[in-house]
């Protein structure tokens, strides 16, 4: 009985058309909503910040995380509908980051999809959060619009607080994996050094201001693996020398604004460098570079001069599409959608999963599946 009443749905999904879904990332410590079109454009955004409760544990608090998103998930969902005076009616189906991340975080974003579609009778599907961190370069607003010519395949760069990875994005589902950090995150590399130098948790904002006016060879930090012929990183040396560094210095708090733009410029040219090499590698003409760390100016200006010395088109998202944002998971969402694919019930939250790898069970393709019956 129960696979009857699937199988029927699915098939009716299938034929079905997505003109606008809703869209809910909570896979780490912000709370996002968001209203995506099928051309990608942003009709409504809203996301809840949680830096300032995790700030005083110098760290993300997994157990606060959830517990905040479930406080605000709610109300942001009903938000949105509100500011755009819109009824679960002109909502077609509903995204949600089921993969990886934060467990108890991914659960209260998952958990309320399904709930939402249950009781309102709408699709719903699970999206790998780098998924949406690549596809944010296909988002556009009213402030913005990707390049012109801006399509698969392109070269992603993610750069954010739990990941540093490079990936061929081949076209909607098929990415590969062409290199990533062997340990830290670029931007968790940014917040211990952040935290080493007294600037608070995060800390990237606060090095990428300090580094304003300091000299970039005032300190020498080391770019590792930039010998290899590999597309992988490593930050956690670059982090240990740092640490070396400061504790040399007696009076380091005068050399703050010298320090920060050191040791940006050593992330920034190990990003850059990678980029270029595997640019080269895949022959491709376009590069994204999306995730949290992308918000750093001076690696969207090298990022710029990369793309002018390779005569290759660059898209970098505004910073409100490059943090975690439920709008990317929309797009990515809604394309999905549109070529009939659901999740079902038992669709699972993953603290783990690689993108390249998409286990069988979490996407259902819908065009697969015959009623049972008519
Ligand atoms: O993508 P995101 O919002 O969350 C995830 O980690 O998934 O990225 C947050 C990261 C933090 O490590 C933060 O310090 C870093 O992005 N970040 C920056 C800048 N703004 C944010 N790092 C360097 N420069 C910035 N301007
Ligand atoms: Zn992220």
């Amino acid at each position: 009985m129960e696979i009857a009443f699937w199988a029927v749905d699915e098939y009716f999904y299938a034929r079905m058309k997505f003109h606008r879904i809703l869209a809910i990332e909570t896979s780490c410590d912000d709370t996002s909503v968001a209203i995506v079109r099928d051309d990608g454009f942003v009709e409504a955004l809203l996301s809840q910040n949680q830096d300032a409760r995790h700030r005083p544990f110098k760290g993300i608090v997994p157990e606060i995380a959830s517990r905040d998103h479930t406080e605000t998930l709610l109300p942001l969902v009903d938000q949105v509908l509100q500011n755009l005076k819109y009824s679960w009616k002109d909502i077609d189906g509903i995204a949600v980051t089921n993969r990886p991340g934060l467990m108890g975080s991914l659960l209260v974003g998952v958990v309320t999809a399904k709930s939402l579609a249950l009781a309102l009778k709408k699709p719903f599907l699970g999206i790998h959060h780098l998924e949406g961190h690549l596809m944010a370069s296909f988002l556009r607003d009213s402030q913005f619009t990707p390049p012109a010519g801006w399509d698969f395949p392109f070269l992603g760069l993610v750069v954010s607080g739990g990941h540093t990875a490079l990936y061929h994005a081949k076209a909607l589902g098929d990415y590969e994996l062409l290199g990533s950090t062997q340990d830290d995150a670029a931007g968790e590399a940014f917040d211990k050094f952040a935290t080493l130098l007294g600037l608070g948790f995060p800390g990237g904002l606060q090095v990428d201001q300090l580094s304003e006016g300091g000299n970039v060879q005032a300190f020498q930090f080391p770019r590792a693996m930039m010998n290899d012929d590999e597309l992988n990183f490593s930050f956690s040396g670059l982090k240990t020398s740092a640490q070396r560094t400061v504790r040399g210095i007696e009076d380091w708090e005068n050399h703050r604004s010298d320090l920060c733009a050191s040791f940006q410029a050593a992330v920034v040219d190990v990003l850059i460098e990678k980029t270029k090499r595997a640019l080269k590698k895949t022959k491709l003409d376009r590069f994204a570079i999306t995730g949290g760390v992308s918000a750093n100016r001076a690696l969207r200006k090298a990022a710029e001069s990369l793309a002018k010395e390779t005569g290759t088109l660059l898209c970098v998202p505004p910073v409100r599409y490059c943090t975690d944002n439920a709008a990317m998971i929309g797009v990515a969402g809604i394309q999905r959608f549109a070529r009939g694919e659901t999740s079902l019930w038992n669709l699972a939250a993953l603290p783990s999963s690689a993108l390249h790898i998409i286990p069988e069970q979490q996407i259902a393709s819908s065009l697969n599946l015959q009623p049972s019956s008519p």
